[in-house]
């Protein structure tokens, strides 16, 4: 009898076994596909390449590309996936952290940041960031993003471009 018991229970727990097998198959199937298309979008870069090999096996590329971090804070993050056992080279997680801050990057505040933060900002440069400061200098703060469409050498289609990664941070009153 205990023979047959034991067996019997082989057979339940294989099966049930396999239908895990078969559940997680087809969730990696699914995060594959999800994982496809994110990358499709994702801007081109040094690091792209790093991100979609090493960062969609265990949750969707998706989970990395919302976030919004800064340098210091990617950087962090890669060595917290590290420890959650996320496998990658060591020279790759520099150019990872610089490809994500460069991409998913928490706003820059306009009026208090600084010519080499501003020019970190893909669209700007040495340039176009000192003239920014410089107006900000002269006339003051900056009473919303649009505004920026008066600072010299800005077309409305620049303006367009940085909107969403430049803040003003909250007005005084
Ligand atoms: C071995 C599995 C694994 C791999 C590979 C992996 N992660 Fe994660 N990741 C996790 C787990 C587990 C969580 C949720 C728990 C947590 O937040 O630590 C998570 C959560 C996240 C989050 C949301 C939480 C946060 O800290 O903002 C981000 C962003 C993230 N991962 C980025 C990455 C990046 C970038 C890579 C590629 C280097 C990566 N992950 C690769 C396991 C992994």
């Amino acid at each position: 009898m205990p023979k047959f018991r034991s067996s019997l229970l082989g057979i339940f727990c294989s099966a049930g076994l396999s239908i895990l097998l078969a559940q997680e198959d087809q969730q990696n199937k699914e995060r594959r596909e999800e994982n496809l298309k994110i990358a499709a979008a994702l801007p081109d870069g040094p690091g792209k390449t790093i991100l979609v090999e090493r960062c969609g096996d265990c949750h969707s590329l998706g989970r990395v590309t919302s976030g919004k971090k800064s340098l210091v804070s990617w950087r962090n993050t890669i060595q917290v996936m590290a420890a959650n056992g996320a496998v990658f080279e060591d020279k790759e997680a520099e150019p990872l952290a610089q490809y994500l801050a460069a991409n998913f990057a928490l706003p820059v505040n306009i009026n208090s940041a600084s010519v080499s933060e501003l020019s970190a900002i893909p669209g700007l440069n040495g340039e176009t960031a000192a003239a920014i400061v410089a107006h900000r200098e002269k006339n003051g703060r900056f009473a919303s993003v649009q505004d920026l469409k008066k600072v010299a050498g800005f077309s409305d289609a620049l303006v367009a471009k940085i909107a969403n990664r430049v803040t003003v941070g909250i007005q005084p009153r």
